[in-house]
Formats: structure tokens, C-alpha cells, sequence
């Protein structure tokens, strides 16, 4: 049975995850990442958990010579899972032009290649950065798009455009947008996790990072929102659900459906700034110094999901309770520190 899969950006955090996933439901993988934001070594993670190596491919989607290449080498996948892409927030404010270009020229060049390879299905990572300001709560698939109000969450709102016209275009090309709200925590082997480059601005690995004593204290961006507590609302979806997710997706694609659909990827349940970090430390027994900070330029109040769809359509959910995903968050950070010292 051709049960190959083209995981671009594999080597990143919600890649190897994924990847994890994929190759526990049978699926071979290749790997398609220029390492700009990882590194070999997560891969390493990956072959500890499943004893298999997926083959490997350096390679910048923007790049398309390279990428047709990479492409030609694989004609017999049966599908793409989508992740290759820049993502902070501030940095693509200050340098929207590598942005646009990173998201938007690697997504035109793997499309562009799906459908010369005639390879059927994508499954593209969206966020939920594309609802911007949402005017009810919680958002389902069918909330109205905002503007988004940073250049990488315009690269998801254009993304999801592109697939749409190239859908339409092309009968035989199948897609699935998924919207992820906020993945967090690692494998729970601690083999494989989250690993940001200099000082993270995403909370949990600020937090970990604190309870670990590598920050001094943590900034708590505003106590004043108009929510139960005062602070931040968000759906912090465990990373090993999300990634289980893009399994279901692809096999909906797989058992015969057609065109495009899009599906929230969240746990319905909204948490605050606060329930989150007071949950990581009965979790982990680890306090977290923390103080109050004025909000963050940007920030939603508050956001979660309505992730129902999902569960109708692809017969998914998310199960990990919050709190071990913090627990797993945690190890993994002790992991790495050890690996430093040693
Ligand atoms: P990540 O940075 O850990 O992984 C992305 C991977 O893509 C990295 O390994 C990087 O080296 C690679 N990459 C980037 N540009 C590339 C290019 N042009 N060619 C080849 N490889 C390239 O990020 P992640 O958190 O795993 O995110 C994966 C996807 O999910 C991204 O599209 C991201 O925008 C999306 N997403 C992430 C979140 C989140 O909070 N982590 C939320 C919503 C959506
Ligand atoms: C969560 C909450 C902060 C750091 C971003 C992107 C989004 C998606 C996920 C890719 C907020 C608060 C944070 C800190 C804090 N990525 N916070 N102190 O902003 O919901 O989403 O990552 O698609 O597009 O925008 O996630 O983890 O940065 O923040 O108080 O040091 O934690 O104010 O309420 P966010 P986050």
C-alpha cells in the first residue's frame, strides 16, 4: 500500500510530533526542512520514540529548483502535511518581506510541485490568529475572518486563500486547514519538545524557563482584561493531540473525501494567564516568580475554540488533561538543561 508522506518543517516542534504520529499509524515519512528554525538533533528525538529514521531533506521550500528536486525524489508520496514556516509574531513586523516570502513563496512552490507530482492531499497549518478579535466566543470554523494584525498571521489568512483558488482549480487536489489555538508541552518521553531560539515570547516556555531559574521572573501581560480573573484567555491544546489531528486529517482525505475543509484544533475549554501558571505548579511542585506587567501590544482578550467539528468530521478530540501536558512541558525542559550541563 503507498502510504508515503511529505512532512515539510518536520524537524520542528509540531513536526516531530507529527511525524511521531505518523509513523506510529504506519505511514512512511520524508522529511522536507532547511533547519533554519531546528535542528538534526530533534530528529534524532523522533527515531528514539519510533526506531525508524524518516529520510531526511534539506531543503528550502522557498527555493523551488531545490524543492522541484526534493519533489521528483518522492512522486509516490500520497500526501504533503504542511508546516515549513516562520512564526514569531514581532519578528515578522519587523521584517514582513521575509515573511511574505518564507510563508507564502514556500507554500505556492509546494502546491505548485503537489500538483505537477499529481500528489493528491495537503493538510496546511493554520492558527487561529486568522479570527483575529473574535466578536463571540467560543469561534467555530464558520466566525468571520479578521484582519490579522501582524504580518505571519496575514501569511495564514493569505495561505488558506491560495489553497482555496488552487482547490478550485485543480479537481484533484484534496486540503485540510487546520486552525490550531495554542500547542504546548512535548512528547511525553521528553525525547522530543519545544525548543525557541533566545528568549521565548510564547508563555509556557517562558514559564518553564522561569521555573527553571534561567529567568529571573515572569511578566504577566495584563490584569485588567474584561474576563472572569483579569487576565488572558486562550485554549492551550496539548501537542501530542495536535498532532493525532493531522493524522485524522490526512486519513479523511485517504477514505475518499474531496475539495477543502477546515477544522479548529483546540479543547473548548478557555484557560487564563493565571489558571495556567498556578496549573504548572501544582503539576510540577515548581513555583513560577511571576509579576504583573502592562498588557501586550496586540494581545486578544480572549480566545478559544469550538473544536466540535472536528470531533464530528474527523472523530478527534483533545484528551491529555492540562496538567499533564505541563508536566510534560516541564521534563523536557529539565531534559534539555541536563543535556547543557553535561
Ligand atoms: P517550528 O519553527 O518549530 O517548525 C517549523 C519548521 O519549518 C522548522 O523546522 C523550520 O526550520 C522549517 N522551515 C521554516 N521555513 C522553511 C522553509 N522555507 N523551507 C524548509 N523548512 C522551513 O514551528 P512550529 O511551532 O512547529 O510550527 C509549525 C507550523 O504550525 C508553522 O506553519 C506555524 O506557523 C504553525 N502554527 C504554529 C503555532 C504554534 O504556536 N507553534 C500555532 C499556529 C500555527
Ligand atoms: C499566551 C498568553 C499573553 C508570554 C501566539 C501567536 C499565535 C500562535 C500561538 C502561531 C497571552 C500571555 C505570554 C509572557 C504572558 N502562533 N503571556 N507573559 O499570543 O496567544 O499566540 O502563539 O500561529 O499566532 O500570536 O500566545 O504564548 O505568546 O501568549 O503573560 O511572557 O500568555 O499575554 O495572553 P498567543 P503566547
Amino acid at each position: 500500500m503507498p502510504n508515503k508522506i511529505i512532512v515539510t518543517g518536520g524537524a520542528g516542534y509540531i513536526g516531530t510530533h507529527t511525524t511521531v504520529a505518523l509513523q506510529t499509524a504506519g505511514f512512511d515519512v520524508v522529511v522536507f526542512d532547511n533547519l533554519g528554525n531546528s535542528s538534526g538533533r530533534a530528529i534524532d528525538g523522533v527515531v528514539r520514540i519510533t526506531g525508524v529514521r524518516p529520510e531526511f531533506i534539506n531543503v528550502d521550500c522557498s527555493d523551488m529548483d531545490a524543492l522541484a528536486r526534493a519533489f521528483d525524489a518522492h512522486r509516490d508520496a500520497i500526501g504533503v502535511i504542511h508546516f515549513a514556516a516562520l512564526k514569531a509574531v514581532g519578528e515578522s513586523v519587523e521584517k514582513p518581506l521575509v515573511y511574505y516570502r518564507n510563508n507564502l513563496n514556500g507554500l505556492i512552490n509546494v502546491l505548485d510541485n503537489m500538483v505537477r507530482c499529481k500528489i493528491p492531499n495537503i493538510v496546511f497549518s493554520s492558527s487561529s490568529t486568522v479570527y483575529g478579535e473574535p466578536d463571540t466566543l467560543p469561534v467555530t470554523e464558520d466566525t468571520p475572518l479578521k484582519p490579522a494584525k501582524c504580518p505571519y498571521g496575514q501569511t495564514k489568512v493569505m495561505g488558506e486563500q491560495i489553497i482555496r483558488d488552487t482547490v478550485l482549480a485543480n479537481p484533484d487536489l484534496n486540503a485540510i486547514l487546520l486552525r490550531y489555538f495554542n500547542p504546548i508541552g512535548a512528547h511525553p518521553s521528553a525525547e522530543i519538545g519545544e525548543n525557541p531560539n533566545g528568549i521565548p515570547s510564547n508563555l509556557l516556555p517562558f514559564v518553564c524557563q522561569t521555573a527553571a531559574g534561567i529567568r529571573e521572573v515572569l511578566n504577566v501581560f495584563g490584569d485588567d482584561y474584561d474576563t472572569p480573573d483579569g487576565f488572558c484567555i486562550r485554549d492551550y491544546i496539548d501537542i501530542n493531540d495536535l498532532a493525532s489531528a493531522h493524522v485524522a486529517a490526512l486519513k479523511h482525505m485517504l477514505d475518499g473525501a474531496r475539495g477543502i475543509d477546515v477544522f479548529n484544533l483546540g479543547t473548548g475549554r478557555g484557560v487564563s494567564v493565571m489558571e495556567l501558571i498556578k496549573t504548572f505548579e501544582s503539576a510540577t511542585g515548581v513555583s513560577v516568580p511571576r509579576k504583573i506587567a502592562p498588557r501586550r501590544a496586540g494581545d486578544v482578550p480572549a480566545i478559544w475554540a469550538d473544536a466540535s467539528r472536528a470531533n464530528r468530521v474527523l472523530g478527534w478530540r483533545a484528551n491529555v488533561p492540562l496538567s499533564e501536558t505541563l508536566a510534560s512541558a516541564w521534563r523536557w525542559q529539565q531534559k534539555c538543561m541536563a543535556e547543557q550541563n553535561s
